[in-house]
C-alpha cells in the first residue's frame, strides 16, 4: 500500500511516503524552495502545497501519482468550527478552510495522474499522534499531542493499543499551550511560529518571578485538559521591538512562561498515566520541540520511556497522516529520510563547481584531525534530516574544548549570541559526561553536564550548566561514530560541537550546491562532503 502524506495548511509544508508501512521518504518543502519554513503560516498561503517535496518522495520510490493508494492530508475541514465560535480572532479563517476543502483538487493539479477521490482528510492531531506512537520504538504507548491549533482543539491525549488510537482527552480552542508560546514569542520581538526556541533559550537567563500571575491563567484542569488563554503580556513586561536589546524583564517573562508550561505538561502526563497506564509516552506537536520541558517530564513524570517525534512540528503530520492510514506501520529507524547523493554524483557537483578537492583514505579521520586543530567543519553526509535538528548529516562542527567556539559558530551562522550550540557524543560514553534522558538520538532533551566535564567542553555548556545532547549510536550512524572516536583518540574528548549547516534565516543545507554555497560564504575551514574534503585554504588560495 502506497500512501503519500501531505502537510500544507499551517506551518512547515512537508511530504512523506509510506510504502507497506515503511517510511520511504519524508522531507520539508523549505529544503527545496530554500525559504525557511516553506511559507508564512497565514490563511492566504494555505493553498500552497509541498509540491517539490511530494514529487521528490514519489521519484525516490520510483512511483507515479496514479499508482498511489491514498493521499493523507493532515487536516480535516469537516471538524473545524468558525474561528469566532472557538474564541479566536482570525477573520481570514474561512479562506483557510476553503483551501483545505479544495486541497484534493489542488493536489490533483500538482501531481498529474492523481485521482482526487484518493485524498483522505486525517484530523490534524490524529496525524500528530500517529507520528508519535506508531513511529516510536514503543508503538503501543500513551500519546500526548501539544500543539498550537488543529481544527477545533490544541491537544490530544490518548493511547495506542494494537495499532488503534484511543483518544482520551482533547482540549478545545482557544486554550492552547502552543498559541500561548507563540504569543509570547511575538511579544518578545521574535518571529512568531518560527523563533519559539529562542524564547526557550532566553528563559534560562531569567527568574520565573511572574509565575504566580501566569498560574492563574495557565494550568491543568484535572480532566485531561487545561486552561491557557487570555494572558495580558504587556501588563507583565513591555513588548520588545525586534531590533531592541532584551532586558531582564523579557528574560523573566520567558522564564515564567517556560515554568508554567513545564508544570502544566507534567500534570497532563500524570493525568494520562492515571487514565491509561503503561510505561511509555510518545509526544508530538510543536510544543514537544521544547526540549527543556521534555526533560523535566522525563525526569519527574510517571513514564519510564519518553520518546519525541524528531519532526514534532507540523511537518511531522505529513508522516503521521500517512502512517495513520497504513495497515501495519513500522517504527522509524532514524530521521535521515530526506535527499542523499552517491559519491559519483557528489564528485560531479564538485567538478562542476571547479573547487579543488581530495579523497582522503577516511573522511572521518580527516575531519577529526581538522576539529582537533580547532578548525570549523561543514559535514554533509548521507540523507538529510526530517525535522528541524541537524543530527550528523547536515552539520557544522567544532572543537568543544574552546569556550570561544560558541561565539565563533554563532558568528559563522550570523545568529544571536545567547543561543547555545549542542554536543554530539558517542552513545556509550554519554552517561560519563551527561545526566538526563539517554539515549537521546534526536536532540529533544537537555542534560546536566557533569561538573568535572564542564570546564573540558565549555563551548557546549549553556549558562545554566546544561547541554542539549545528541547521542550517536555506532550501529545506526557508523561514520559519525568513527569520527567521534577518532576525535577522542586525539583529544581525550568524546564530544564535538554540532549545529545545523546553514546561515541565519536560511533552511538547512540539503543538496550539494547548498553545502558549497554555505562553505563559500562562511569562514568554514573544511567541507566534508561524502568521502571528499574541500579545504578553504586551497579553494580560496
Ligand atoms: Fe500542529
Amino acid at each position: 500500500m502506497r500512501i503519500l502524506g501531505i502537510n500544507a495548511l499551517f506551518h512547515d509544508p512537508a511530504a512523506a511516503l509510506v510504502v507497506d508501512g515503511v517510511t520511504v521518504a519524508a522531507a520539508e518543502e523549505e529544503r527545496f524552495s530554500r525559504r525557511k519554513h516553506g511559507k508564512r503560516p497565514v490563511p492566504f498561503s494555505a493553498w500552497e502545497l509541498p509540491e517539490r517535496a511530494a514529487r521528490w518522495c514519489l521519484a525516490r520510490a520510483g512511483i507515479r501519482a496514479a499508482e498511489l493508494d491514498a493521499v493523507a492530508y493532515s487536516f480535516d475541514p469537516g471538524l473545524a468550527r468558525p474561528a469566532a465560535d472557538m474564541g479566536l480572532f482570525d477573520p481570514w479563517d474561512p479562506l483557510r478552510l476553503e483551501y483545505a476543502r479544495r486541497a484534493p483538487g489542488f493536489l490533483a493539479e500538482t501531481l498529474p495522474g492523481l485521482d482526487p477521490e484518493k485524498v483522505v482528510f486525517v484530523p490534524h492531531h490524529v496525524a500528530h499522534a500517529a507520528s508519535a506512537g506508531p513511529a516510536s520504538p514503543h508503538p503501543d504507548s500513551a500519546v500526548l499531542v501539544l500543539d498550537g491549533r488543529g481544527e477545533a482543539a490544541s491537544h490530544l491525549a490518548g493511547r495506542y493499543e494494537g495499532g488503534e488510537l484511543h483518544t482520551l482527552a482533547q482540549q478545545t480552542l482557544p486554550h492552547s499551550l502552543g498559541l500561548l508560546y507563540e504569543e509570547l514569542t511575538e511579544h518578545l520581538g521574535f518571529l512568531r511560529s518560527s523563533d519559539e526556541y529562542k524564547v526557550m533559550a532566553l528563559a534560562s537567563y531569567g527568574k520565573p518571578r511572574f509565575l504566580p500571575q501566569m498560574r492563574q491563567l495557565v494550568h491543568a484542569t484535572g480532566d485531561g485538559g487545561f486552561t491557557a488563554h487570555g494572558v495580558d503580556w504587556a501588563a507583565l513586561a513591555p513588548a520588545r521591538a525586534g531590533d531592541e536589546e532584551w532586558n531582564q524583564d523579557h528574560a523573566d517573562l520567558a522564564a515564567s512562561t517556560q515554568a508554567v508550561l513545564e508544570e502544566t505538561l507534567l500534570e497532563l502526563a500524570q493525568w494520562l498515566h492515571a487514565a491509561a497506564g503503561g510505561d511509555s509516552l510518545a509526544m508530538a506537536g510543536g510544543v514537544a520541540l521544547n526540549c527543556v520541558a521534555n526533560s523535566r517530564l522525563a525526569r519527574l513524570g510517571p513514564y519510564r520511556n519518553v520518546w519525541v517525534q524528531p519532526a514534532a512540528g507540523d511537518a511531522g503530520t505529513a508522516l503521521g497522516a500517512a502512517l495513520h492510514l497504513a495497515r501495519d506501520p513500522v517504527p522509524m529507524r532514524g530521521a535521515d529520510l530526506g535527499r542523499g547523493w552517491s559519491d559519483d554524483e557528489i564528485r560531479h557537483w564538485l567538478d562542476e563547481a571547479a573547487v579543488p578537492y581530495e579523497r582522503p583514505d577516511d573522511i572521518a579521520e580527516t575531519v577529526a584531525g581538522e576539529l582537533a586543530r580547532d578548525g570549523v567543519v561543514a559535514w554533509f553526509q548521507g540523507r538529510s534530516e526530517f525535522g528541524p535538528r541537524a543530527l550528523g548529516h547536515r552539520s557544522l562542527m567544532a572543537h568543544p574544548g574552546r569556550a570561544g567556539n560558541l561565539e565563533r559558530l554563532n558568528r559563522v551562522k550570523g545568529r544571536e549570541e545567547f543561543r547555545p550550540v549542542a554536543p554530539m557524543v558517542l552513545a556509550d560514553r554519554a552517561a560519563d559526561l551527561f545526566d538526563g534522558p539517554l539515549p537521546s538520538p534526536y536532540m529533544l532533551f537537555v542534560h546536566d553536564v557533569r561538573r568535572d566535564w564542564r570546564a573540558r567542553i565549555p563551548a557546549v555548556v549553556h549558562v545554566d550548566g546544561t547541554a542539549r545532547v545528541q547521542t550517536v549510536d555506532e550501529g545506526r550512524e557508523p561514520l559519525v561514530a568513527r569520527m567521534l572516536a577518532a576525535f577522542e583518540r586525539r583529544t581525550g574528548i568524546p564530544v564535538v560541537v554540532n549545529t545545523s549547516l546553514n546561515t541565519a534565516g536560511r533552511p538547512m543545507a540539503d543538496d550539494p550546491r547548498d553545502a558549497l554555497e554555505c562553505f563559500g560564504s562562511a569562514p568554514v575551514d573544511l567541507l566534508a562532503i561524502g568521502p571528499f574534503a574541500v579545504r578553504r585554504g586551497r579553494a580560496f588560495a
